[in-house]
């Protein structure tokens, strides 16, 4: 059963061959929900760190189409991982109330899916405001 409460990484299908290129396809069958926005980040400085923010609701999958992503991650358990993103057929899932940072290298293009639409009240900026958060919900 999958712990849909952490990170975890997500592998796509990856079909072709090194001659001829390969397609990689993210469907119903083999994401863990139905996605209603997909944006995407790229040319991100690398001394720029984005991310700094939980999520009261929504879900995403990162994906570096291109380059390398560094992310962080923190739960409301205090549990803190580290992600290295640089195929283009892995994701990494991250659940709400998740406390992210990624870096990036220039040529890093960040895919992401997501499970709702862009809404600012779903953030959390303030990261003493999440940690505050571990008081509700744990
Ligand atoms: P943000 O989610 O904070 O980016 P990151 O996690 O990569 O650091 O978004 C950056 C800015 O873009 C912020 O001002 C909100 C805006 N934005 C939208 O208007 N719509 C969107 O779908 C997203 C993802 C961001």
């Amino acid at each position: 059963m999958i712990d849909y409460s952490r990170p975890f990484i997500l592998e796509f299908p990856k079909i072709g061959q090194t001659s001829l290129g390969f397609i990689s396809i993210a469907e119903k069958d083999n994401l863990p929900f139905v996605p209603k926005r997909i944006y995407w980040t790229y040319f991100t400085p690398e001394d720029v760190e984005r991310g700094g923010h939980s999520h009261y609701d929504l879900q995403q999958i990162l994906v570096a189409v291109s380059g390398r992503i560094e992310i962080t991650t923190e739960l409301l358990t205090g549990e803190k991982l580290e992600f290295v993103l640089e195929k283009p057929n892995i994701g990494l899932y991250i659940p709400k109330n998740c406390w992210r940072t990624m870096k990036y290298t220039h040529n890093a293009v960040q895919m992401c899916i997501a499970s709702n639409e862009y809404d600012e009240k779903d953030y959390i900026r303030e990261y003493s405001v999440f940690l505050a958060s571990r008081e509700e919900k744990l």
